[in-house]
């Protein structure tokens, strides 16, 4: 095998944290790459202190996606929206000891996911949170100007 992935990302991939539903959630987003076809869904349960008490998700994809939306969920649990914001995909894939260049993209997925399912939270509570831009349903829209800055940064 070519490719080498963390210990951290092993264990989440095998043992994913935060896996299922939240009925009812206060928030969920979907988000998809159309590229590789994978797909990610996030589920928030959030106080009325804008606190993230639950995340959960669902994953139809890649290994490097289950690890990143498993250790996503993982660090956005008992923060506040606006925290939320900062966990990018590079705090994530820090989070993970990182991953392979090839699969900077399914990190993207979790980010983009957690800020999908934020935006609907401020949606349905008539709210805005400040720094939050529209999602994209399809990350390989915006993908490649990303994956390029990020690269940068190695
Ligand atoms: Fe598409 Fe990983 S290969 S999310």
């Amino acid at each position: 095998m070519a490719m080498n992935y963390s210990e951290k990302v092993m264990d989440h991939f095998t043992n994913p944290r935060n896996v299922g539903e939240i009925e009812g959630c206060s928030g969920c987003g979907t988000v998809g790459n159309a590229v590789c076809g994978d797909i990610m869904r996030i589920y928030l349960d959030i106080d009325d202190q804008n606190i993230i008490r639950d995340a959960k998700f669902k994953t139809f994809g890649c290994g490097a996606a289950i690890a990143t939306s498993s250790m996503a969920t993982e660090l956005i649990k008992g923060k506040t929206v606006q925290q939320a914001l900062e966990v990018t995909n590079k705090a994530v894939m820090d989070a993970l000891d990182g991953l392979p260049p090839v699969k900077i993209h399914c990190s993207l997925l979790a980010e983009e996911a957690i800020h999908a399912a934020l935006w609907d939270y401020a949606e349905k509570n008539g709210i805005t949170i400040e720094g939050l831009e529209k999602p994209v349903s399809d990350i390989s829209e915006h993908e490649h100007l990303e994956v390029v800055s990020d690269e940068e940064d190695l």
